[in-house]
């Protein structure tokens, strides 16, 4: 996943467009680049490998580029390696058309021959450059008019992209284009822009649109033109995005991560009263009907990476209050599996981002298959909540850091409410049950804020996991999936070797991974499986393994012999992920702070991963 950006307008576009890209940078750092017209009609291109502050010495903060409308791109790579030569933008053979992209050309092999045979030559070994020269190519047979050009390409390309393109002689015009990558186009008093989110355009806009699947635009300082894909003028509707700007800052914060770990609080509070009438638990927010809920026949939980993790610990409470069975999935496994699905099943789509490739495609798949499909997303107007047939917002505010921890918590509070509703619906709640439950969970941002302050108590932890060569999480049901959630946050920020094992499993084969001094932590808070984890601790404790528990409970006694452990406030079970998971964050975070790593951007990753 990669981030474009592009301005048109009254000022100096180079420092806007760095400034933009500097808020992108979460969603790909492996070069940046930036191409900006000249007064003379040519167009200027600086490219750097790496962060973001390359690119900002090179072009001493977009000075060296003067010119009123630009474009610029960071890079996650996908085709051919992070180099200058593969940085974005890129141009193509004759010079007429200069673009950024963010997405993939699934068939750019094909287009790649095709263009060789017309005589094209190409520089790089990017899709990128296979789109300039395929729509340059287009624009040549298009009469010289660019619209026409991007139709053209949009009739023969295959994947996904989010196009800005500068079209040689046209020097005052952005034009757009965008299909299954996320685009938002925004206008201001001293002109307009683009971004791939909306925190890059938020300082230079009045009011801003997402430009739909297929359409076109055309950008100028005056405003801006929208066409459907069959080139016909459209109108859209520009409206105000309330967004707080100042989380985009980091404060007092060293990073983004820690900042949005302490702001779980606020997040899972805002989550929870959103969906409150009354005092009550209420979906009427999101359209879906009780009836609909009793007739469903089961749930499934479709995401990727941590919001995958978050249905994980989720399914547990659907499954034990409203009666209904849930089966989790991968979205890159369950888009492939031909799901069995009817209109009495509820598939449920997890996404911070709202735009993960592989869960807007299980998203698709679903609905393909009649299932009814709601989202939790955290990105207004992103396209798995514009696609779905319900959405439950998370209101955890932009998220920056590469690693996600506030949208997590909110997720699990979203998934709770649903959860309560579910079994409300379905007759399976007596009041008191409803207001005891609903109680914890108004509970919980005090007790996340609690947990906050054991950040100290996790030091001995933290320096015996700063040099291991492994770390296991252990746990059973809810703590195994918190387990997989602590193990991938250990993993993205540290680059250590984590792994989560389901606690009595790890006698099937795993535990010959446990020798003298490896760090293990074991997840304690569900009661009725304390005895099972006192013996599968006490198996690792025998083989010499360093054993910390995370607890939750009154019965002390199951700590004894532990090397460490670390002592959460009481929830209702059922909840618990969201206490246990704050000291494992703290953890993963103060491990990668020990290890001298880039804690918001760590190394080949991206925010949200839009290309399959
Ligand atoms: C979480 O720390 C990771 N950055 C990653 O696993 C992420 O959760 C995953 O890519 C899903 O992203 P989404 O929630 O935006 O769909």
């Amino acid at each position: 996943m990669c981030g474009i950006v592009g301005y048109v307008g009254r000022k100096q576009a180079g420092p806007l467009l760095l400034d933009g890209l500097s808020r992108l940078e979460y969603r790909g750092y492996d070069s940046a680049g930036i191409a900006v017209f000249r007064e003379d009609g040519g167009i200027s291109i600086s490219k750097a490998v790496g962060k973001l502050s390359n690119l900002i010495k090179k072009t001493e903060g977009g000075a060296l580029l003067p010119g009123r409308c630009g474009i610029g791109h960071t890079r996650w790579a996908t085709h051919g390696a992070p180099s200058e030569q593969n940085a974005h933008p890129h141009v193509s053979m004759h010079g007429g058309v200069t673009l950024v992209h963010n997405g993939i050309i699934e068939n750019d092999r094909e287009l790649r021959e095709e263009l060789l045979g017309e005589g094209f030559r190409f520089y790089s070994e990017t899709d990128t450059e296979v789109a300039a020269n395929y729509i340059e190519h287009c624009f040549d047979r298009a009469e010289g008019e660019p619209k026409q050009a991007i139709r053209r390409f949009m009739e023969r390309a295959r994947g996904s992209y989010a196009l800005a393109i500068l079209f040689q002689g046209r020097a005052d015009e952005i034009w757009a284009v965008r299909k299954d990558s996320p685009m938002i186009i925004g206008r201001g008093e001293d002109g307009c822009c683009l971004a791939s989110d909306v925190q890059a355009i938020l300082k230079y806009s009045d009011s801003v649109c997402y430009i739909g699947n297929r359409e076109i635009a055309r950008l100028t300082e005056r405003g801006i033109s929208f066409f459907d894909e069959k080139g016909r003028t459209i109108e859209k509707e520009m409206g105000r995005i309330e967004m707080d700007g100042r989380a985009a800052e980091k404060g007092i914060y060293p990073y983004f991560m820690l900042k949005e770990i302490h702001e779980q609080p606020a997040a899972v509070e805002e989550t929870l009263r959103s969906m409150l009438r009354d005092g009550r638990i209420s979906l009427s927010g999101i359209g879906i009907s009780d009836s609909a809920l009793q007739k469903l026949r089961s749930v499934w939980i479709v995401a990727c990476g941590s919001a995958f993790y978050a249905g994980s610990a989720l399914q547990y409470g659907i499954e034990a209050l409203a009666g209904i069975p849930v089966r989790t999935e991968l979205a890159s496994e369950f888009r492939y599996r031909k799901p069995l699905l009817s209109s009495e099943d509820l598939v449920i789509l997890i996404s911070q981002s709202g735009e993960t490739a592989d869960t807007l495609a299980a998203l698709r798949e679903a609905k393909l298959r009649g299932a009814s499909t709601l989202a939790i997303v955290n990105v207004p107007g992103s396209s798995i909540a514009r696609e779905a047939d319900y959405v439950l917002y998370t209101l955890a505010g932009p998220e920056v850091s590469v690693a996600t921890t506030k949208a997590y918590s909110a997720q699990l509070m979203a998934g709770y409410i649903l959860c309560l509703a579910l079994a409300r619906a379905r007759g399976r709640l007596t009041r008191a049950e409803e207001e005891r439950l609903t109680g914890a969970l108004r509970e919980l941002p005090e007790k996340i804020s609690l947990c906050l302050s054991l950040s100290d108590s996790l030091s001995g932890i933290a320096e015996r996991c700063r040099d291991a060569r492994d770390v296991f999480f252990l746990g059973r049901g809810i703590d195994y999936a918190a387990g997989l959630e602590a193990a991938l946050k250990l993993k993205e920020l540290s680059y250590i070797h984590a792994e989560a094992y389901a606690a009595g499993e790890l006698k099937h084969g795993a535990i010959s991974l446990i020798e003298e001094g490896v760090p293990v932590i074991g997840i304690l808070s569900q009661p009725e499986l304390f005895e099972k984890m006192r013996s599968n601790m006490a198996e690792v404790k025998s083989r010499g393994g360093c054993l910390y528990a995370l607890f939750m409970g009154k019965d002390k006694e199951l700590l004894s012999g532990t090397d460490g452990s670390i002592l959460l406030p009481e929830t209702e079970p059922l909840f618990s992920a969201s206490l246990s998971v704050i000291p494992l964050q703290l953890l993963a975070y103060r491990v990668s702070v020990l290890r001298g790593l880039d804690v918001d951007r760590p190394r080949n990753l991206a925010k949200s991963v839009t290309v399959e």
